[in-house]
Parts: structure tokens; C-alpha cells; sequence
């Protein structure tokens, strides 16, 4: 919920559409403040030494959601000073978004659907965009998200015309005014 404040850790988390450049953003983050990065998609994988493609062709989603519920809650406790990138559809269980805003300062990166298809066109790596209208289908996830991402974030970042440099300078600047009123 944008605009409440409330004690955590000193983690910054983004959440977003498919897409929307978390994990550029989390490692040129990780660069500036000295945070370790987490990405929940590639704990999955190097758990299950499997890729996401995989998981989802031979157990389908909702086991894809049960792994990312699990290592999301491995992380709570243990982690301080990291960037957290989310995998897009982690807003899903209404128990997640607790859990997300339990840890940290939440970044929404939101972009339109033109970005992001931009973005997206040609990699084969998300199984739920392998659809005849990739288009319909981002528009679809998007409208069904938007709420759950908004009900998830401190703050929303519209990416579509910043720079890379651009959203991780805001949010480290945000960040830190977040973090020196925490105790
Ligand atoms: C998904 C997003 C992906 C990955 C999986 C499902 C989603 O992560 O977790 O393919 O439901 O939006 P990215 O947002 O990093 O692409």
C-alpha cells in the first residue's frame, strides 16, 4: 500500500511484470549500495537444478507457486541489506504480498504493455507468454496484477521512459530516506 510506513529490514524489494527490468535493476542496485542480490526465479532453478521452463512443461504452475511461497519464506529472518527481485507473478498469494512487505521497502516497476512486450519479444524463458497473442496475454496478466502489485508496493516507479540509471538512482534515494527512519 503506497504511502504506509512500518518497521522492516533494510531490504529492497521489486516486484513487476514480466519484463520490466527487475533483475538489471537489482544488480546495478547491488553495485551501488553494496546490497547482495536474491532472485526468487534463479533460487527456484538452482534449487531444483531445473529451469523455470521446465518446471512449469512438467508440473505446471500452481507447483511453480508453491517453490516460489517456499523460498520466499526461507528468506524471511535471515536477510538484511539485500535487493529482492521478485519473478512477476510472486503477488499472486495474497500470503506473499505479507511476506514481501514484511521484509522491506517494496518497488513497484510498472511499464506498459508496449515496453513490455517490446522487452519480451524473442526469449523463450516464460512459459506463461508462449501464447498465440502474447499481446492479449500480457494485457490480460497485466489488468488481473495491477491491483495485487499496488496493494504490494511502498512505491511505483513508471519505467517506460527512464533510463536504467535513471529507476536505480530513484530508488536508492528513496531507499535510504526509508531506511534512516527505521531504527
Ligand atoms: C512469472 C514471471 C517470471 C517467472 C515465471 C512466472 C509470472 O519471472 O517467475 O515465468 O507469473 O509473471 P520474471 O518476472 O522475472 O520474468
Amino acid at each position: 500500500m503506497i504511502g504506509t510506513t512500518r518497521q522492516t529490514p533494510k531490504n529492497i524489494i521489486l516486484i513487476g511484470f514480466m519484463g520490466v527490468g527487475k533483475s538489471t535493476i537489482a544488480n546495478g542496485l547491488s553495485k551501488s549500495l553494496g546490497f547482495d542480490v536474491l532472485d526468487t526465479d534463479k533460487m527456484i532453478e538452482d534449487r531444483q537444478s531445473r529451469s523455470i521452463n521446465e518446471i512449469f512443461a512438467n508440473e505446471g504452475e500452481q507447483t511453480f507457486r508453491e517453490m516460489e511461497s517456499v523460498i520466499l519464506n526461507d528468506l524471511v529472518g535471515g536477510t538484511d541489506h539485500s535487493v529482492i527481485s521478485t519473478g512477476g507473478g510472486i503477488v499472486i498469494r495474497e500470503e506473499n504480498i505479507k511476506v514481501l512487505r514484511s521484509m522491506g521497502v517494496v518497488f513497484w516497476l510498472d511499464a506498459g504493455v508496449d515496453s513490455i512486450l517490446d522487452r519480451v519479444t524473442g526469449n523463450r524463458d516464460r512459459p506463461l507468454l508462449r501464447t498465440e497473442d502474447p499481446r492479449e496475454t500480457i494485457q490480460n496478466l497485466l489488468s488481473e496484477r495491477e491491483p495485487l502489485y499496488e496493494n504490494c508496493a511502498d512505491e511505483r516507479i513508471q519505467t517506460d521512459d527512464l533510463s536504467v540509471d535513471e529507476i536505480s538512482y530513484g530508488i536508492a534515494e528513496t531507499a535510504r530516506v526509508w531506511f534512516s527512519t527505521q531504527s
